[in-house]
């Protein structure tokens, strides 16, 4: 049986200094091999981004990887997520990376003596995703912190557990938070924000950085949905916009993207999109929090 390990189910997990310390070791091309341990990612959701980059960094650190595939386990037989979890974390993985449609119960995650890392729960936390967008940010400015930078988030803050996650983290980091989207779709619960707009056209003052976010869809309810070309029409960032927003204003997507409904398809490739270097960077820092989690134990 190991010793109990170190959840990470919010950004509220971790101290500013453990950010630091997380952030050194991702810069760093040395960290030790963890090639006794194991990792489990148990996806309810699909993912692209998160489980691979979690799988790549632990490939890194010599680790073991099991995966959990949902669409040919027993939960086709019935058996309920709780059951499941409980008998996966029984076969001993060091380390799990949980996915779920739903808030993580803290209460019963907490038992579990392997390492949990939230890896996005249903509208609640991504804490890695916000980690690595945090530090793409810092790595580009070349600078300590997010003291002083502003950011604007456009699009369904309410659902958007990246949303969540990074709006806490980037302004306990030192950064003014603002929010751009459809008036049903705008976060309303304070964690940090500052201001909130409804309208492209009330946004006047030029930002350090934006962020375009999918609408969930599969959040929403039938007459929550707004259509696509619309939602474009209002909220979609066009080179235009994004050139309003500054001249030094570079552009984040956590992913998935819908091209042509966040975003025009030219600014994926434009040279102040970070877009990639967010993926690139997920590996390092999630290479870190694997590590930071291990030596804990
Ligand atoms: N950003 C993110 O969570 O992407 P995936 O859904 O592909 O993991």
């Amino acid at each position: 049986m190991n010793n109990k390990r170190r959840h990470v189910l919010s950004v509220d997990d971790l101290t500013n200094d453990d950010v630091g310390r997380l952030f050194f070791a991702a810069r760093s091309s040395e960290y030790r091999s963890l090639n006794n341990l194991v990792l489990m990612t148990i996806f309810l959701e699909p993912s692209t981004r998160t489980r691979l980059s979690f799988e790549m960094a632990a490939a890194r650190l010599s680790m073991k990887t099991l995966t959990f595939f949902s669409g040919v386990s027993s939960l086709l037989k019935g058996e309920s997520i709780d059951d499941t979890l409980a008998n996966l974390v029984a076969l001993g993985p060091d380390i799990c990376v949980l996915r779920a449609p739903q808030q993580l119960d803290r209460d019963r995650v907490g038992k579990f003596s392997c390492g949990i890392i939230n890896g996005g729960d249903g509208i609640h936390e991504h804490p890695s995703q916000a980690l690595l967008d945090c530090f793409t940010l810092i790595d580009h400015f070349r600078c300590d912190d997010l003291g002083g930078r502003k950011i604007l988030i456009i699009g369904d803050s309410a659902h958007s557990r990246v949303a969540h996650s990074n709006i806490k983290l980037m302004t306990r980091l030192g950064a003014s938070v603002d929010l751009l989207g459809p008036p049903s779709l705008l976060l309303r619960d304070s964690i940090g924000q500052n201001a909130c707009f409804d309208h492209f056209d009330d946004v006047h003052e030029s930002y350090d950085a934006v962020m375009t976010l999918r609408i969930q869809k599969e959040r929403l309810d039938q007459d929550e949905l707004i259509h696509d070309g619309e939602y474009f029409l209002r909220y979609g960032l066009t080179l235009d916009r994004f050139t309003r927003l500054g001249d030094n204003c570079v552009l984040l997507h956590p992913g998935p993207i819908n091209v042509g409904i966040e975003l025009d398809t030219t600014l994926m490739q434009h040279g102040r999109s970070l877009i990639l270097s967010q993926v690139a960077h997920g590996v390092a820092v999630r290479r870190a929090l694997l590590n930071f989690i291990a030596k804990e134990a």
